[in-house]
């Protein structure tokens, strides 16, 4: 008998990798039918004001131009009344394109051309005559930083700061050791290569099938129901694959909204796919100004800690992260306090993106915790090990589980950390500044409310469905081996269906949480099957499990045998025939276990190590090392895990070196636009990575004891390379990007 082992923490490629390099894998703007017309967007090039006049005649004029969509001539829908919020609004109005004569950033939606070709639609764009009366506007976040503002809670999940606790101020003005400083953080944009598109097919009964790039399939669907007063039958959309999001699809974008709303005009089939200079219009990093200031005893003890984040967002929305409660949480301290404000600007609400907020407030942090360290003559990952906590203090809970000690172990160790010299300027190699730095990441480990199907055919195949994406995370990969491992069957007998808004109800792709959540329902379904079958098992004809009970069996290469006797064995098969089934099918909606999950703080965690070379005269800086030890509870496939962290770990590099998307306050508008001026890694940005996983066991965070990675591995990427640099250099900068012009 051949043993089968289970695919569960194997290291299994991507289900669907051939065909994403063979190219058969279709994205939202790659799905052609017969009459399909373009959509082409006139973005606004004001900021604030109002459209005086709006002349669409000369592009009307073309042949083959079929329409020019405005707030003059838009459907009257409902929905412009009132406010519709998706899944992940923040508090407020959301913005609603062609709305009306209003302008409130600029790169706003005004006119969408449609016409038979997008070629045709793109040279009419152009000749849509606009006249603007502009008003003064305001886009300048330092500028207005007096204007800060408590926000208002909206958007679930987002937990304001924690009240004070001890008495921080006091306790700094008396510390031993003080750092306090103001590091600032720029607008980022998300960037994936996909651009947003979604294509409309109109079918012949008036019904849409859409193609979206979206993170949750059914978040779209519901805003289009809601939006179009369409039910559930007369839309479905569809995402199979998804060209990367970072955060960028967690909202129904505006290309969605013109799309469906010009299919239903013109009863065609429509595609709207967004420039690249408009994937900077719909929503960004938020820019940041944050202090924190420490205060800690002469052997590294924090007394005080104080964290104030000062963030923008739009006139129209409050959007909110969790920037400065990581500062109350990572380290023990007695005297914490936490705030978080701010300022509206005429310009588009920001929206998440990878590790929104953590990214933000870690970087700070642990920059200052790097400067207390130099001051105190303490080793940076010493000054932390000092004031490591077992306890949450912000919510005084202990975490369902917590190795970050043994990230720091196992990834100092890996790095060599112990050989590094005190003194920054004390390694070089030649004309090369060497550094190292390290700092520390924290992500959340959350669950949310997911169902998923699975259904198991006579023939031994397996197909299990839910509605959520992969946003090239590995979802389908992963899901198909926990499948498999449930029923004990091989990959290649399994299917995993997503990304389709009529299969069971998930919840967005996004917060790391997709394995937590949709990974336990695919679960429990299997389990389900696995019950059904059993009991099937037991009844065949002369049946060695008769007697058995589900604990004392096994399901392995499509048997169910006794975990005693593996020659004790009933095919899946034979027990269906048996039963005179050729389909079990079962659905189940699994939520978390609240009351024991609320007991505990649930987090990832990791340790962050940066060797950077520094030309000393150029101050070009190379990352040359990286280290990152990461706790994210049981590792289901250490391929696609490491993927996900090397990704964050190159989207650090980009936020530590590159990435910056730069306002013309003047104008209002971002002059960055483009992938020439906003920077990201390339391959020769990218030099040695390491990553390491480090055993957590956690039987509070779901069933499955996995805890996510989509974000932990870009947190505390930025700060160790600032560190690293400051190590190198002994300048310390505080504003990111540290880009070489700051290091001359
Ligand atoms: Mo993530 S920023 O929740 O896609």
């Amino acid at each position: 008998m051949t043993k089968t082992t289970s695919p569960l923490g194997q290291p299994v490629s991507r289900v669907e990798g051939r065909l994403k390099v063979t190219g058969q894998a279709k994205y939202a703007a790659e799905f052609n039918v017969p009459g399909l017309t373009y959509g082409v967007v006139v973005s606004s090039t004001v900021a604030r004001g109002r459209i005086q006049k709006l002349d669409a005649s000369e592009a009307l004029a073309l042949p083959g131009v079929l329409h020019v969509f405005t707030h003059e001539n838009r459907p009257s829908l409902a929905w412009f009344d009132r406010n519709y919020q998706d899944e992940d609004a923040p508090s407020g109005s959301p913005f609603r394109p062609l709305h009306d004569d209003k302008l409130v950033y600029s790169g706003q939606p005004i006119a969408l051309v449609v016409a038979e070709t997008f070629e045709l639609a793109s040279y009419a764009a152009s000749l849509v005559r606009v006249e603007y009366a502009p008003r003064a506007h305001e886009t300048d976040l330092r500028a207005r930083r007096k204007e800060a503002y408590e926000p208002s809670k909206g958007k679930g999940g987002y937990e304001p700061p924690p009240k004070p606790r001890g008495n921080a101020d006091k306790a700094l003005a008396s510390a031993a050791a003080r750092v306090d400083a103001e590091y600032s953080s720029p607008v980022e944009h998300h960037n994936p290569m996909e651009p947003h598109a979604t294509t409309v097919v109109y079918e012949d009964d008036g019904t849409l099938t859409l193609y979206d790039k979206t993170q949750g399939v059914q978040n779209t669907q519901k805003y289009i129901s809601k939006v179009f007063k369409l039910s559930e039958d007369e839309a479905r959309v569809r995402s199979p694959f998804v060209g990367g999001a970072f955060g960028s699809g967690l909202r129904p974008q505006y290309q969605l909204f013109l799309a469906v709303m010009a299919a239903r005009e013109l009863k065609r089939s429509v595609r709207v796919s967004l420039t690249r200079q408009q994937m900077f219009t719909f929503g960004h990093r938020p820019e940041t100004l944050q202090r924190v200031a420490l205060g800690a005893s002469s052997d590294g003890k924090l007394v005080s800690i104080i964290h104030e984040a000062i963030a923008e967002t739009s006139r129209f929305e409050d959007y909110i992260e969790v920037v400065v409660n990581w500062s109350g949480l990572l380290y023990q301290c007695d005297n914490v306090r936490l705030d978080h404000k701010l300022v509206q600007l005429d310009n588009y609400t920001p929206v998440d993106m990878r590790a929104p907020g953590a990214v933000l407030g870690v970087y700070a942090l642990e920059s200052a915790m790097d400067e207390l360290a130099h001051q105190l003559r303490i080793d940076p990952l010493e000054l932390r090990l000092r004031n490591y906590t077992e306890r949450d203090q912000n919510k005084d809970k202990p975490f369902s589980s917590k190795e970050l000690r043994a990230c720091y172990q196992q990834g100092a160790e890996q790095f060599g950390w112990a050989r590094r010299s005190l003194a920054p300027r004390s390694m070089r190699e030649g004309k090369q500044l060497v550094g190292w730095g390290m700092a520390t990441g924290i992500w959340e480990a959350m669950q949310q409310p997911a169902s998923a199907k699975a259904v198991l055919s006579i023939d031994g195949t397996l197909t299990v469905s839910s509605a959520t994406s992969d946003i090239g995370t590995g979802t389908y990969t992963v899901m198909t081996q926990i499948a498999a491992d449930t029923l004990g069957l091989p990959i290649d007998a399994v299917t995993f269906k997503l990304g389709d808004s009529s299969l069971p109800p998930s919840p967005l792709q996004g917060g790391s949480w997709t394995v937590s959540s949709v990974g336990s329902a695919v679960k429990a379904a299997c389990e389900k099957v696995r019950e059904h079958l059993f009991k099937l098992a037991r009844k065949v004809d002369g049946s060695p499990l008769a007697k058995a009970s589900l604990e004392e069996v096994s399901f392995s290469g499509g048997r169910i045998h006794l975990s005693a006797d593996p020659s004790k064995a009933v095919s899946l098969t034979a027990a269906m025939r048996q039963g005179g089934v050729l389909h079990l099918e079962e659905q189940v909606l699994s939520l978390p276990n609240m009351p024991e999950q609320n007991k505990f703080t649930r987090c990832t965690h990791s340790a962050v190590f940066a060797e950077v070379k520094v030309d000393e005269d150029l101050g070009v800086v190379k990352v040359s090392r990286v280290v990152c030890a990461v706790a994210g509870g049981r590792i289901l496939n250490p391929k696609t895990a490491r993927s996900q962290i090397l990704g964050g770990i190159v989207g650090g590099i980009g936020m530590a070196l590159q990435e910056e998307t730069v306002m013309d306050p003047k104008l209002g508008r971002f002059m960055t636009h483009n992938l020439a001026d906003y920077h990201v890694p390339v391959n020769a940005d990218v030099h040695d990575i390491q990553v390491l996983f480090v055993d957590e066991e956690d039987s509070v965070v779901n069933p499955l004891g996995a805890k996510g990675l989509g974000e932990i591995g870009i947190v505390g990427v930025a700060a160790a390379i600032a560190n690293a640099i400051f190590h190198a250099t002994g300048k310390r900068v505080r504003g990111l990007p540290i880009t070489l012009d700051k290091l001359l």
